[in-house]
C-alpha cells in the first residue's frame, strides 16, 4: 500500500484562540477539532450569550465576553481570532480588529463578490494576516488523495467530479433565507475551492444554479458547475440537496481520474443528515484486480478543522502563510461569482 499522510503539519508553538461567533459550526467542528489538537480557546464572544455558554462547555477555561469591545480589550501576547459568522457580518467585525492581527475567517468570504472585495480591502488596509477556513483542503481523505496523486499511481489527473445527492434541512440555518445567493456560495464553494487547489486555475466556468421546491425561500439550492481546462481536462460539480427519500440512494463523493487509474472519496458527512454515513477513500490502477481502500484516520467534521487553524499558528510562528490566505480565497470567490454570472446567462437555445 502507498504511504499517505492524513494529518496536517502542526505548529512548533501553539497560539491561543479568541472566538467571534460560536454557533453550530463552532460547537460541532471547530471546538472538537481544537480539543483533539490540544489548542486552547481563551475567550468567546457571540451575540447570543446562550450560544456562547453552550460553546464554552467544551473549553470551560475560556472567558465569555459580553461585547466585541470587551473581547478586543482582553490582553494577550499572541492570539488568533477565529471568526465563524454569517458571511454578511464578517466585514464589520474585521474592521474592528486591531491592525496586523491574525484572523481565520469561516467561509464564505462574504456572500457576494462586492462583500469579498470589501473584506479584501479591509484586510489590506489594516495589514491583517487573514486566511479563510476552506477546511476540505485538509480533510484526512483529501490529504491522502493528494499524496496518492503525487505518488503518480493514477498518472496526471484529467477529470475531477463532485456528486452530491442528499437531503439537507436548510431551514435550520435561518440566515440563509436572507442570503442573496445560496448554494454555490455557501455549499459548492468547498468543491470549487478544492478544484482550484487540486487542478489549478481553470480557463472558464459554465454553471446552472436553481431553486428547489423543498426549500422555496432560498435563492438557490441545487447546482451544476463545469470548469473548462482545455480539451483534455475538466472538473465538475453536481449537487441536489432535496433528496428526502431516505439514505438508500443518497450520494456524496468526489472522483479523480488519471490515465492509469482513479481515486474515489466518499464524503459521508453530507449523507443521512444529521447522522452522516461512512467516509471512504479507494484507488485503482489499471491491471489491479480490485480497488484498494485506505483506512481513514478522521473525517471532514471535525478533523479537517485542525489544518486551517494549525496553518494560522505556523504562520504566526514565522512560517509560510496558509494556502487559503485571503488573496487565494478571494480567487475562489471570483470563480463563485463567475459561476453565478454563467448561471444567470442560462446557456444557448436554438430558438433565440
Ligand atoms: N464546513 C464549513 O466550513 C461550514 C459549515 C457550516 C457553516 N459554516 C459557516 O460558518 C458560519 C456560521 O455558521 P453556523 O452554522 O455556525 O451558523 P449559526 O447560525 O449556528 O451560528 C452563527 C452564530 O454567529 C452569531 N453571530 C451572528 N452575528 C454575529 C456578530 N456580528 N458577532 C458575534 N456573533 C454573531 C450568532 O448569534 C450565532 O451564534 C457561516 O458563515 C457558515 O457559512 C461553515
Amino acid at each position: 500500500m502507498i504511504e499517505v499522510r492524513q494529518q496536517p503539519p502542526m505548529p512548533a508553538q501553539k497560539v491561543p484562540i479568541l472566538s467571534i461567533g460560536a454557533g453550530g459550526i463552532v460547537r460541532n467542528a471547530h471546538y472538537p477539532a481544537y480539543r483533539k489538537a490540544g489548542f486552547e480557546v481563551a475567550g468567546i464572544f457571540d451575540l447570543s450569550s446562550e450560544n456562547a455558554t453552550l460553546a464554552q462547555e467544551q473549553f470551560p477555561n475560556a472567558t465569555i465576553y459580553s461585547s466585541l469591545n470587551e473581547l478586543l480589550d482582553s490582553d494577550h501576547e499572541q492570539i488568533i481570532y477565529d471568526l465563524a459568522l454569517p458571511g454578511s457580518a464578517v466585514a464589520d467585525t474585521l474592521e474592528r480588529l486591531p491592525d496586523g492581527t491574525y484572523v481565520l475567517i469561516q467561509k464564505p468570504l462574504g456572500e457576494t463578490l462586492e462583500q469579498a472585495q470589501t473584506i479584501l480591502e479591509i484586510v489590506e488596509r489594516k495589514s491583517l494576516k487573514a486566511a479563510v477556513n476552506f477546511q476540505l483542503r485538509w480533510a484526512p481523505y483529501t490529504l491522502a488523495a493528494k499524496d496518492l496523486i503525487a505518488s503518480g499511481i493514477i498518472g496526471e489527473p484529467h477529470e475531477l467530479h463532485f456528486e452530491v445527492c442528499v437531503y439537507t434541512p436548510w431551514a435550520l440555518w435561518t440566515f440563509l433565507e436572507k442570503a442573496p445567493r445560496m448554494e454555490m456560495v455557501y455549499h459548492s464553494i468547498h468543491y470549487i475551492d478544492l478544484i482550484r487547489h487540486l487542478f489549478g486555475e481553470p480557463n472558464s466556468v459554465m454553471a446552472h444554479s436553481i431553486k428547489d421546491p423543498r426549500s422555496p425561500k432560498l435563492e438557490s439550492s441545487r447546482s451544476t458547475i463545469i470548469f473548462d481546462y482545455g480539451d483534455w481536462k475538466r472538473a465538475s460539480v453536481h449537487t441536489y440537496h432535496g433528496h428526502n427519500s431516505g439514505p438508500r440512494h443518497q450520494e456524496s463523493y468526489y472522483r479523480i481520474e488519471g490515465p492509469q487509474g482513479a481515486i474515489k472519496v466518499q464524503m459521508g458527512l453530507n449523507m443521512n443528515y444529521p447522522d452522516g454515513a461512512e467516509d471512504y477513500l479507494e484507488y485503482h490502477r489499471d491491471g489491479m484486480k480490485d480497488w484498494v481502500r485506505i483506512p481513514l484516520e478522521g473525517s471532514w467534521f471535525p478533523d479537517a478543522f485542525v489544518g486551517p487553524m494549525a496553518a494560522m499558528m505556523i504562520w504566526q510562528n514565522g512560517g509560510e502563510a496558509p494556502s487559503t490566505e485571503v488573496h487565494d480565497a478571494f480567487e475562489t470567490m471570483q470563480w463563485v461569482d463567475a459561476a453565478y454570472r454563467a448561471s444567470d446567462a442560462r446557456g444557448f437555445s436554438p430558438f433565440n
